[in-house]
């Protein structure tokens, strides 16, 4: 799917970058191929405009904060986060043209992310609770840029079939092939999903599942946010939760923003963060090796049954499904998915 010729889905929220990388000034991201500059305003409040001055087209990413507005670096014109030039330092004393603006976008911060949509929202940002939990540790684990369509690494997050290939040298079990099933309930925002999957549980994740045992169990009750963002929800034996946050950022066609957050119903003495970090770094690799081999450009027929394990696939065709319903709801009849 190309994410660009898609113009409804420049009507979601997408998490752009931690809020903490605005503290050092104006920062850039592309967005659906849009160039943006994401920023903090005097009040804290963020943001997000086209990534180009109306006076003479310089990128606004590499301008300065001036007294708590966003100042062009090329001849120092002001603009608020409306988007609004409410200076120009060449002349103090004329009136500022009402054209003189940049366009703005939508822009909220939540779990610690600068949020972004192009236009007018369909749906609010992905609804997590433990993101708002004391029972719960919050880990920053992964933000980094991967060469992949957004649509591949949402399939994959729920594609229980890759599991024994992939991630054979972690938890995969390479000699059961078969998928575990998926219960399945749609959502106005996407899906509900449950599926419990047996895993190899060698030395290095006894601490992740808190299960001595070689072999174990994930309960897992995944969700899909429409369009690119899911959460990972794992139950071990043990009672530990481990819920993973991720979001598959549409930078342009062919590359993603990956965002990853990780919550845990334990403490740092039962698993030390690095620990964390360093298993699901080892997970995520595999998937990402796989991913960048993919073609984001692949059709997607909600038909086609090609894939053998599709018939398992219930979220993949679930989703591809919602998607191309949302594409012909708004007029998009030329679907490239
Ligand atoms: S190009 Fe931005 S102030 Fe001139
Ligand atoms: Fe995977």
């Amino acid at each position: 799917m190309l994410v660009t010729k898609q113009k409804v889905l420049r009507r979601f929220w997408y998490a752009t970058m931690p809020v903490s990388h605005l503290d050092a000034g104006p920062q850039a991201f592309t967005l659906l191929g849009e160039k943006l500059v994401v920023w903090k305003d005097g009040e804290g409040r963020l943001g997000a405009m086209r990534d180009r001055c109306c006076h003479r087209t310089a990128q606004l990413s590499r301008g300065f904060y001036d007294r708590g507005n966003l100042a062009c670096g090329y001849h120092g014109w002001v603009y608020d986060r409306t988007g609004r030039c409410v200076s120009i330092p060449q002349q103090p004393e004329t009136a500022i043209p009402s054209g003189a603006r940049v366009e703005a976008f939508y822009c909220e911060e939540r779990y610690g992310y600068a949020w972004v949509a192009l236009e007018d929202p369909l749906l609010p940002v992905p609804d997590v609770p433990e993101g708002f939990d004391a029972n719960f540790r919050r880990i920053e684990q992964f933000y980094e840029k991967w060469h992949c369509g957004a649509l591949r690494m949402m399939e994959n997050s729920f594609d229980n079939a890759h599991f024994s290939f992939v991630h054979k040298a972690t938890f995969g079990q390479f000699n059961q092939p078969v998928p575990s099933k998926y219960e399945l309930w749609p959502t106005d925002w996407g899906f509900d999903s449950e599926t419990i999957v047996p895993v190899n549980n060698p030395p290095a994740a006894v601490r992740i599942t808190g299960d001595p045992s070689p072999v174990t169990t994930r309960h897992l009750r995944n969700k899909w946010f429409m369009p690119f963002s899911r959460v990972f929800h794992a139950t071990y034996p043990t009672g530990i939760q481990h819920i993973i946050f991720n979001c598959a950022t549409p930078i342009d066609d062919h590359s993603i923003q990956l965002v990853q957050l990780l919550f845990r119903n334990d403490g740092e003495t039962d698993c030390p963060t690095q620990a964390l970090i360093d298993w699901d770094r080892a997970i995520i690799d595999e998937d990402r090796a796989i991913l960048e081999a993919t073609d984001a450009d692949a059709a997607v027929d909600t038909r086609r049954r090609v894939e053998f394990h599709m018939a398992s696939d219930k979220p993949g065709l679930l989703m591809r499904r919602k998607l191309m319903e949302l594409f012909e709801q708004h007029g998009e009849a030329e679907v490239h998915a």
